[in-house]
């Protein structure tokens, strides 16, 4: 069988010890003639292949990355391949958000004794790679800049939540306070425009919480910290699903905590807010009517309308009001089900491939490597074996380099896969606003896709879909690829 014709192109195969590896060898001792194009990495399960190994290999000059491993049913550790294929379909939809063709990556099954099948393989995967030609270079991308449209309609109404019952709420807090450590939530900060996390353990402490559009941090980034004593804390929608995801993953324990939860009306987002500001020395006084805030900064009003100047998140917000809580003030709030697609992922989605590729240069250039946006996230709980800190194995190196900076944002995005509830620290917490979070939603958008529109941070006792698997999966067809 002729070799492809032309210049070789870089292809990366990772294969399973066990099968592929064997099936690989098979063809050779058989002499099936098979292209050169192919660089094998033998590892001992295809459950082993860690999606990250295949951002590095594309980032890096790959044209195209191929897994191969045991038959579902076959693995030679039961089920590492199961496991391997949920990850790899969601990385595979992953891939066209950062601007690289999902057609130079696949992964399949062979067996040690298919060599023909291996030469199949290996022949269309690496024809398909060749008329697709070499990857473009990320480092070659000219810079982007463009910015999500923010003109939105919310799925239900924003407002300052002038109205909320929060002195109910605290008098709820007050009643659970001698059984707690402390109640997590927020207080005034160094203005009126600010808040600052408050760790309430006295009824004093309790009378300084406030409530409304300035709430903006998460305060379940704290929870796992308090593992094993008992606390409460006070809770948005979207902090109450953080919540709930730390508890499906067992980073805090039910028993020891304690939820009060008020429906949240939207929170600013202090970005637009500071732009809009400009430059001030001082603010002077914040009021609120129900639908907008008022800010004097040097004597200046200025009046930021909810429904104008809310966070991205909070305009396609279906659950303001945290389903799991112990002590809840204020009724369900009727909610409008969508559609509804993320702006950062709208402005994505209207981009070309290479536009995507510029897109995320133009953003990397600009990042500072400060990791606010790991520090800040609920669900990044390694941060002592944060694979950017490790020198073994040494994932990243510590260069100003765009390339090295999506390659840490891919990774935090993979690690949320199936995990991250959007409640869009990482991007909030961004001193210098790149739109992140369109990483993460993409990556949700495809669980949701692929797992029966699951959505993390709703079902305490739900499994999330990448930590188990199922041996026959409805939405994945990995063997219909020939
Ligand atoms: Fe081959 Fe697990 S041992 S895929």
């Amino acid at each position: 069988m002729p070799v492809l014709e032309g210049k070789e192109l870089r292809i990366v195969g990772f294969l399973c010890n066990w099968c592929s590896y064997g099936g690989a060898d098979s063809a050779g001792v058989a002499r099936a003639a098979q292209p050169t194009d192919l660089r094998i990495i033998r590892v001992p399960c295809s459950g082993r292949v860690d999606p990250l190994f295949i951002v590095k290999a594309l980032l890096n000059g790959a044209d195209g990355v191929l897994v191969s491993g045991c038959h579902p049913r076959d693995c030679h550790y039961s089920a590492g391949n199961y496991y391997a294929r949920r990850r790899l379909e969601v990385l595979k939809q992953f891939l066209p958000v950062l601007g690289i063709d999902d057609r130079r990556f696949e992964y399949t099954w062979v067996s040690a004794s298919e060599a023909q099948r291996w030469q199949h393989v290996i022949t269309t995967f690496t024809g398909r790679v060749h008329a697709l030609g070499p990857a473009p270079r990320f480092g070659d991308s000219r810079p982007l800049l463009k910015v999500a449209d923010m003109a939105l309609s919310a799925l239900r109404p924003l407002g300052t939540g002038k109205a909320a019952a929060l002195d109910e709420l605290k008098k709820a807090i007050k009643a659970r306070l001698p059984e707690l450590e402390c109640v997590i939530g927020w207080q005034q900060g160094y203005d009126g425009a600010h808040t600052v996390p408050l760790f309430a353990k006295t009824p004093e402490d309790v009378d300084k919480l406030v409530w409304g559009p300035f709430n903006v941090n998460n305060p379940a980034v704290y929870l796992p910290s308090f593992k094993g004593k008992k606390v409460g804390i006070m809770v948005k929608g979207c902090d109450g699903r953080s919540v709930v995801e730390q508890l499906q993953e067992n980073l805090i324990n039910r028993e020891d905590v304690v939820i009060f939860a008020m429906p949240c009306e939207g929170t600013l987002d202090m970005a637009r807010v500071s732009e809009k500001l400009g430059r001030y020395t001082s603010i002077d006084a914040v009021s609120c009517d129900e639908a907008a805030v008022t800010v004097t900064a040097d004597g200046k009003e200025h009046r930021f309308c909810m429904a104008d100047f809310a966070q991205g998140k909070c305009y396609g917000c279906t659950a303001p009001l945290a389903a799991t809580a112990d002590a809840s003030v204020g009724g369900p709030v009727s909610v409008n089900p969508g559609p509804y697609t993320p702006p950062e992922l709208a402005l994505l989605d209207s981009l070309s491939l290479p536009e995507r590729m510029q897109f995320w240069s133009g953003q990397m250039e600009r990042c500072l490597r400060c990791y606010a946006c790991r520090n800040a996230c609920p669900m990044c709980v390694c941060r002592d074996f944060c694979v950017s800190d490790s020198r073994d194995p040494h994932w990243m190196n510590q260069k100003d380099d765009e390339r090295e900076k999506l390659f840490f944002q891919t990774i935090h995005a993979l690690h949320l896969a199936g995990r991250c509830t959007g409640c869009g620290e990482c991007q909030r917490a961004c001193p210098v606003g790149i739109p992140i979070l369109a990483l993460r939603q993409q990556i949700s958008r495809a669980v949701g896709q692929l797992f029966d529109g699951y959505k993390a941070g709703f079902d305490p006792a739900a499994t999330p879909p990448l930590l188990t698997y199922a041996p026959e999966e409805k939405n994945i067809h990995e063997r219909d690829w020939k």
